[in-house]
């Protein structure tokens, strides 16, 4: 008799009338909590989305500071960073170029932009493409004459591409510093890259002969032009300190810093 009566009312009566732990009202309840709870989840990544933005371009901004030895704990990272005199680089001349905001350039953008990046054919440093144009910051000092240079570097470790910066000094050969911002090789292994001990490693080594030819290399033995071109790699992280080698040698060779740091060297910057 209640069949019958059931089927005689509509869809909306029927659920109504469902016992509450039928499979109906049991679907209904979980579709419902699950459309209610990714929609607080995407308004408030939506919302926080300005937030991390803001947050990546401060740690990208500590990270010069840091590469370049200006950092301080607890300093205001926007104020310190305002030492440096960013400048929009065309790769291929070496050469500043005003055709871009460097405050507003967005070097990962241009990298996947085909009018602003090219593929690459040999390609050691595992990027794919590469933007004909990068951000890069200039120190001075207080007569205004070149201190150190700080360029972004990147390349493929062992997981992960490394994203980093390195510092020289105004000759455009000493290193002052290397460090990475963003990568994700393994804590302990390959993240040894981001150990103090290793990162002073770098200090002081130099990207090329008295000749020019570039000797700089992570490697687990000295190169035969001598211990100030040789990083040690990183043990138990052979992998990614090949990565390391490529990706060094790549953007200080040819294909990368070359021409800016033979204007560099040649006083014209
Ligand atoms: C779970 C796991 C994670 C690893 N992560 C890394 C890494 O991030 N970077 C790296 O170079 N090697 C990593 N390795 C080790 C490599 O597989 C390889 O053994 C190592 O690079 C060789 O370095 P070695 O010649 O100094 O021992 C990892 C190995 C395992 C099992």
């Amino acid at each position: 008799m209640s069949d019958v009566s059931n089927q005689n009312k509509g869809p909306i009566a029927r659920f109504l009338a469902a016992p509450p732990d039928s499979v109906g009202k049991t679907v209904f309840i979980a579709v419902s909590l699950c459309l209610v709870a990714s929609m607080i989840v995407s308004a408030v990544s939506v919302a926080l989305r300005p937030m991390q933005e803001q947050n990546k371009l401060k740690d990208k901004q500590a990270n010069v500071l840091q590469v370049a030895g200006l950092y301080e704990d607890g300093m205001d990272v926007i104020e310190g960073f305002s030492v440096f005199e960013p400048q929009v680089l065309e790769l291929a001349t070496g050469t500043f170029t005003d055709q871009f905001d460097p405050a507003t350039f967005d070097d990962r953008a241009a990298a996947a932009d085909p009018e602003l990046s090219a593929r690459l054919t040999d390609d050691p440093a595992g990027i794919g493409r590469q933007a004909k144009f990068v951000t890069v910051y200039l120190l001075r000092n207080n007569d205004g004459s070149l201190d150190k240079v700080i360029l972004p570097i990147h390349g493929y470790g062992l997981w992960s591409t490394l994203y980093g910066f390195i510092a020289l000094e105004e000759n455009g050969n000493d290193i002052f510093g290397l460090q990475f911002y963003d990568h994700g090789e393994t804590p302990g292994l390959g993240a040894e890259i981001d150990n103090p001990r290793w990162k002073a490693l770098w200090n002081g080594k130099r990207l090329s002969d008295d000749d020019g030819t570039l000797q700089i290399t992570v490697a687990k033995a000295a190169p035969p032009a001598g211990a100030e071109h040789h990083v040690d790699a990183l043990a138990g992280a052979t992998l990614t300190s090949v990565g390391v080698d490529n990706l060094v040698r790549f953007w200080m060779g040819e294909a990368g810093f070359a021409p800016f740091l033979e204007n560099l060297k040649a006083g014209e910057i």
